[in-house]
């Protein structure tokens, strides 16, 4: 391979252009070695380089991809399994409505964001929701380009070769056609063909699926094309992502041009107008669901008008402007054999109960969470209950309550244990708190090895291959003890250890390396969200990524912010979303010393990219700290707040130095003041808009 040190910013168009062609004929000959010849000719990690490599260089000059690049070249798994494919709109997920009120308050805070009237009807469709696996076909003028799975949201993996299987997803849509369209739908599988396929499966010995979902799955992630292709599943159409050159100003004309284009649309969709209508719909579907081809799990509500949809905009990973309607989940009887205690990464204690194990709507459940102490006191669960155990989706089956006429006669109500089952430490329940939690620290093990399987996870590190089994088995043998360790394992001579392990045959080392290596370059964001601190899920670690934009000036804020009255402080707990809990947890954090030197380790042996914010070219308030203050007239302070985000600014709640702006409506009041204090710009609602027009 030659040596590239040139950093990619740092290249001439020239020399770009030159190196692209390199790279070009380079990977394709490797891709020939591995896939047509069955002889790789570098290592996996060398060949991901290269494709890295080519994948910036394209990024920065998007006017010399070739017409050979290895970017473009489709359904050609990588050589480490699929290829992966960054959306370029994010698949975002969906929020949950359980009940009728859940479904009148989403309508309620649609009304509220626009503005309207209580009397207003905000038109919507019903869509059933179908359980299977979402996917996106991109349509380059009228010619499928590109699928692939839904993956993290922003990057999933290629599957254009599988897609091309399902008969009813047209490679060609013809007519009047988009520039780009990416079309969003759900894989999935028929009962029936479910039922057939387990049995075929069985016969041959092969493994059978848990239900529909999981073998569509199954079947559509095949690295081998011709297997989807004898697999019998199917698709529905529902939404796109990236559109160039067409608009619609519904959702339910552009459901009308995916069915003139040939798409296979789900006939059960409908147009409603009222919350009444809404729920009529849902129960009409939840009386025929037994009886449907297919699994769904609940209807979908999305505000019909693509105008209002813009407007209404996305709440952290869900737009505002639809909503999963879900139905009530399956339920079984069975018998609590014994309650044990899990510890998490954060140290609360969890209790879990392990029961006879039992088939639940297809799948067969052995336990189920008790949440925690309260709750079990509440429901008095007992060892040795009959109990009443139910699941949802995918969410983790629980125990609903215990039948107290099958109760054993001596049983004894259960004392939640005092010290933590792992480390002996104290468990402690502090005020408000729902859970008791182990003071162990990271002296206890379960905290590490639950931090490790966090690190590694998904949303996280998302180290393809290296799952909370190898995390156990890792940590047992103190192969790698903190998070940073595994960075380091190659170089602390971990091929050599791992060859004498069990199963860890030459490939599968290469493979866990490779997967190692990729991720030493790594977002911010994800960064934040890998190290597991109390409360800082995704949404959160994309806020911190977004107000402090690197590591380095992230780590010596928290520690600034320790002291209460600094502007460090001010700052974080300014941060929208960012309460005083959650800026006690972060600063928390950074005050243990074993914590900033596990941040310190990983810094030395990762890239941390610093956040990008996404593309506002032209916006005035781009990188700008805005707070809104007093009535706003042209929108809700919610879509104020929304569009400025969307801007590139960052919508702070209270006024300090750093404040950049200040929109006062009338009846502004101490913000104000603190801003003319400051000195700080103020605008009226009108200038506002106006500014942001210019
Ligand atoms: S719309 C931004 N419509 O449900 C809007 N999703 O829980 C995203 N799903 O990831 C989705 N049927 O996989 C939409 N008619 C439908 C759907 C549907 C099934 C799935 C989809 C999505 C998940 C969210």
């Amino acid at each position: 391979m030659t040596l590239r040190k040139t950093p990619v910013g740092d290249l001439t168009e020239k020399e770009a252009k030159a190196e692209l062609k390199v790279l070009a004929t380079e990977i394709a000959l490797h891709d020939a070695a591995y896939h047509t010849d069955d002889a790789p000719t570098i290592t996996d990690a060398a060949y991901d380089a290269l494709r890295k490599r080519n994948d910036a260089i394209e990024a920065r000059f998007p006017a010399l991809i070739r017409a050979d690049s290895p970017s473009k070249k489709i359904g050609a798994a990588t050589a480490r399994g699929f290829a992966k494919v960054k959306h370029s709109v994010p698949m975002l997920s969906l929020g949950n409505a359980f009940s009728a009120e859940d479904v009148t308050d989403f309508v309620d805070r649609i009304r509220r964001f626009l503005d309207l009237d209580e009397s207003e009807n905000v038109e919507m469709t019903a869509e059933p929701k179908i359980d299977g696996l979402s996917f996106s076909a991109r349509y380059e003028k009228g010619r499928l380009a590109v699928a692939a799975t839904r993956g993290d949201g922003a990057e999933g993996e290629d599957i254009t070769a599988n897609i091309r299987t399902i008969k009813a997803l047209p490679d060609f849509i013809m007519g009047d056609v988009p520039k780009v369209i990416e079309i969003r739908g759900e894989v999935y599988m028929t009962k029936q063909d479910f039922a057939a396929l387990n049995a075929a499966q069985e016969k041959k010995g092969a493994k059978v699926f848990a239900n529909p979902r999981n073998a569509a799955a199954g079947s559509l992630r095949q690295l081998d094309p011709k297997i989807t292709a004898e697999r019998p599943i199917k698709a529905f159409t529902y939404g796109w992502g990236e559109l160039k050159g067409m608009e619609w100003e519904t959702q339910w004309e552009f459901i009308q041009a995916l069915r003139a284009w040939g798409f296979p649309i789900n006939p059960r969709t409908k147009v409603v107008m009222t919350v009444e209508a809404m729920l009529k719909e849902y129960e009409k579907l939840g009386a025929d669901r037994a009886s449907l081809a297919y699994d769904i799990d609940g209807m979908v509500y999305k505000v019909n008008s693509v105008a209002l949809q813009k407007r209404l905009g996305f709440v952290s990973r869900a737009p505002r402007w639809a909503i999963a309607h879900k139905y009530s989940a399956e339920r079984a009887e069975t018998v609590v054999e014994n309650i044990d205690i899990q510890v998490g990464r954060t140290g609360a204690l969890t209790p879990v109960a392990r029961l006879k194990p039992v088939n639940v709507g297809g799948v067969v459940v052995a336990n189920a969470t008790l949440h925690n102490e309260d709750e079990i006191a509440r429901k008095d669960i007992r060892i040795g209950d009959s109990v009443i155990i139910q699941r949802a989706g995918d969410v983790i089956p629980q125990v609903l309550e215990s039948i107290a006429a099958k109760r054993p006669k001596d049983s004894k109500p259960y004392k939640f244990p005092t010290k933590c089952p792992v480390c002996g430490s104290h468990a402690v329940r502090e005020e408000g708190e729902v859970a008791r939690r182990c003071t162990g620290g990271l002296y206890c093990q379960a905290q590490s090895v639950e931090r490790l399987k966090h690190f590694v996870s998904r949303n996280a590190f998302d180290i393809e291959g290296f799952g909370e089994k190898n995390i156990e088995a890792f940590f047992e043998d103190k192969l790698i003890e903190s998070p940073g360790d595994l960075f380091t394992l190659e170089r602390r001579g971990g091929r050599k250890k791992l060859a004498e392990r069990e199963g860890w045959a030459e490939k599968s080392i290469d493979n866990l390396f490779a997967a190692i290596e990729r991720r030493r370059t790594i977002s911010f964001e994800r960064f934040i969200y890998a190290l597991g601190i109390r409360q800082v899920g995704q949404a959160t670690a994309r806020l911190l990524a977004q107000a402090y934009g690197s590591c380095a000036a992230w780590r010596k804020a928290m520690l600034a912010a320790a002291d209460r009255e600094s502007d460090a402080w001010k700052e974080l707990t300014s941060i929208e979303q960012i309460g005083e809990s959650m800026a006690e947890d972060l600063v928390a954090f950074f005050a243990e010393k074993h914590n900033r030197e596990i941040v310190d380790a990983l810094s030395k042996e990762l890239t941390i990219e610093d956040f990008v914010p996404p593309d506002t070219a032209g916006s005035p308030i781009a990188g700008k700290t805005v707070v809104f203050t007093g009535n706003l007239e042209a929108m809700s302070r919610g879509e104020a707040k929304a569009q400025a985000q969307s801007l590139g600014a960052k919508v702070a709640g209270s006024v300090s130095k750093k404040t950049d702006l200040v929109v006062a409506g009338p009846g502004a009041g101490s913000k104000l003041k603190e801003a003319e204090a400051l000195g700080i710009k103020v605008l009226t609602e009108e200038e506002y808009l106006k500014l942001l027009k210019s």
